[in-house]
């Protein structure tokens, strides 16, 4: 099964640094709905490929929902077949198919005190929750941006602008790598001490991201403070068009997996009708019928309910949804870790049921 996917025009190339490019599409009027979005959720485009036809990758909005403007930015690697395509060919007024904004790594609450970690490219997303959070939120935005020079900092002048502009709500603090050396697990914890009351997201290379998220656990931020971007590996074709495709890789090309993925709890699959609550988009619905021949995603998706997804095999989070009662097995789970398994949290497109009640929701 394939995603739907949409043809939308480039309206503008922008070059922020030597190495990265914003692209910003056209959404047409009539698909305003679909591709509405959170800060911190991602495009996956389709990058055309002489050898397979398209490669899928997910790169994060660097725009805010409330401008109406749907932004990316590719940071172009060394070896990244699609961000050097993307770089060398794309033009305004070329188009790309490109599916729906997915993902989880947002806040739930613009007017929450922000601690932001950026390394690199991973200043995407973080770019958007930070402008969202000073534009529609009140609380303050703290925003530690690791780099590895001058000549390398996304966003130097827009965060110069925010800075200025929110001079009481914003600190912007650069790191950079050819001036200070590599932040350390202890720099980053004595920087995130001030700031133990905020909500902090986390976005860079994998090292990186586990020494901040280290660091965080020490100061016992809890759980539902503590956010980070998993690295998003599409292994399968979302777009359908071509047989195969190459591993995708989302908004850090030199991002490692880490080894935060969970196991999970190999439940025994309920095969008799199962009865599941779902709330999804704030409505109510409880269906009686799903019989465990097909992933919780499929179920949703055969009853005419709009739930979302992406890569639909286990890789991206953009199914995520929680268990509030009873119990599902999942297939597969590349990016879940062992917190967000004991949140209750799990990937629609993989979950098959456990119980024979089930009570979910998409709102957590
Ligand atoms: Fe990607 Fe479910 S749609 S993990």
């Amino acid at each position: 099964m394939t995603t739907d996917s949409y043809l939308l025009t480039v309206t503008e190339v922008i070059e922020e640094t030597e190495d990265a490019r914003s692209i910003v599409f056209e959404v047409p009027p009539e698909l305003t709905d679909t591709f509405a979005y959170v800060p911190g959720q991602f495009l996956t485009v389709a990058v055309p490929s002489e050898r397979t036809g398209l490669v899928a990758r997910c790169y994060s909005l660097s725009s805010t929902p409330h401008s109406g403007r749907h932004q990316i930015t590719v940071k172009r690697t060394v070896d990244g077949y699609a961000s050097n395509w993307l770089h060398a060919n794309l033009r305004a007024g070329d188009t790309l198919r490109v599916l729906p904004p997915s993902g989880i790594f947002s806040p739930k609450d613009l007017d929450d005190d922000f601690l932001l970690f950026a390394g690199g490219s991973g200043i995407t997303p973080v770019m958007s929750i930070a402008r969202s959070a000073l534009e529609k939120g009140s609380g303050q935005v703290v925003l530690f941006y690791a780099n590895r020079d001058e000549r390398s900092v996304i966003f130097a002048g827009a965060l110069q602008e925010l800075a200025a502009r929110y001079a009481d709500r914003l600190v912007v603090v650069h790191w950079l790598e050819s001036v200070q050396g590599l932040p350390s697990a202890a720099q980053l914890k004595a920087f995130a001490a001030h700031f133990t009351t905020y909500t902090a997201f986390v976005c860079g290379p994998a090292p990186f991201m586990k020494a901040v998220t280290d660091s965080l656990k020490e100061l016992d931020f809890p759980r539902a403070r503590r956010h980070q971007e998993k690295f998003v590996s599409l292994g399968g074709n979302p777009f359908g068009e071509v047989e195969e495709v190459l591993a995708a890789q989302a908004v850090l090309d030199e991002v490692d997996d880490g080894d935060e993925e969970g196991d999970e709890p190999g439940a025994a699959v309920v095969t008799g009708p199962v009865t599941v609550e779902v709330e999804l988009d704030g409505e109510q619905h409880t269906f009686d019928d799903w019989a465990g021949d097909k992933p919780l995603l499929e179920f949703l998706e055969d009853k005419g309910l709009d739930a979302p997804f992406s890569c639909r095999e286990g890789q991206c989070s953009a199914c995520a949804c929680m268990v509030l009662e009873g119990e599902v097995t999942m297939r597969n789970n590349e990016v879940l870790d062992a917190e967000d398994l004991a949140d209750g949290i799990r990937l629609a497109c993989q979950s098959m049921p456990a119980s024979e009640k089930l009570r979910i929701t998409y709102s957590g």
